[in-house]
């Protein structure tokens, strides 16, 4: 399989609608009607400063998406992760990081490093000086493991008992 990976600042809507939509929707499952889930998060999302997605196409289909923005206290994200942070942390980590919102693959295409690209392409030439993002509390959850292994690092605890929060600094050896 060969796949292509490029990172944009802004997609059409009629890419979001026709193709992002129905692999977001393959792959998390969380919204069934697309406009929910452009009204309730892409919207917001899609427009904060600095914004940008990666994707994963091979000659058919997109294959996989990565995508975040520079997250800002008085944001929700933002503000509920200082709530369950240690204080001097939330105080180390949040506030003009870059925060790594979502990665999916498809399912067909999983196992041969889209996810680890993806990743990669997304975080490659940021400027910001700290990364932050939330995933499983399961240490064998893939993604967990993707991200571990990118040289991210649990900063503390998630919204609920089964999410963390991990974090990885800038530039990292
Ligand atoms: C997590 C996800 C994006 C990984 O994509 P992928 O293209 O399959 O991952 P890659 O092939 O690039 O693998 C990269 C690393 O991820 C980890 N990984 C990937 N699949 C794994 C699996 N099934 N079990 C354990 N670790 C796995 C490994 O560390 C792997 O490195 P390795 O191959 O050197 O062992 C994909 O599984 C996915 O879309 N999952 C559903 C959505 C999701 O959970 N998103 C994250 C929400 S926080």
């Amino acid at each position: 399989m060969t796949v292509q990976v490029e990172v944009v600042e802004a997609v059409t809507a009629a890419f979001v609608r026709h193709e992002l939509w129905p692999l977001y929707r393959s792959v998390f499952g969380d919204f069934d009607d697309y406009e929910a889930w452009v009204d309730g998060v892409w919207a917001r999302h899609s427009a904060r400063r600095g914004f940008r997605i990666a994707l994963a196409r091979t000659d058919d289909d997109l294959a996989g998406f990565a995508y975040g923005y520079t997250g800002e206290h008085g944001q929700w994200w933002t503000d509920t992760a200082a709530s369950v942070l240690h204080p001097d942390v939330a105080s180390d980590w949040l506030g003009g990081h870059f925060e790594l919102v979502s990665i999916g693959v498809a399912a067909s295409a999983r196992g041969a490093s889209v996810g680890r690209r993806l990743l990669g392409s997304l975080t490659d030439g940021l400027e910001h000086a700290r990364w932050v993002l939330m995933t499983s509390s399961d240490p064998v959850d893939p993604a967990r493991r993707l991200y571990r292994s990118a040289g991210w690092a649990v900063i503390g605890p998630g919204f609920s008992t089964d999410r963390v929060i991990m974090g990885r600094s800038w530039p990292a050896t």
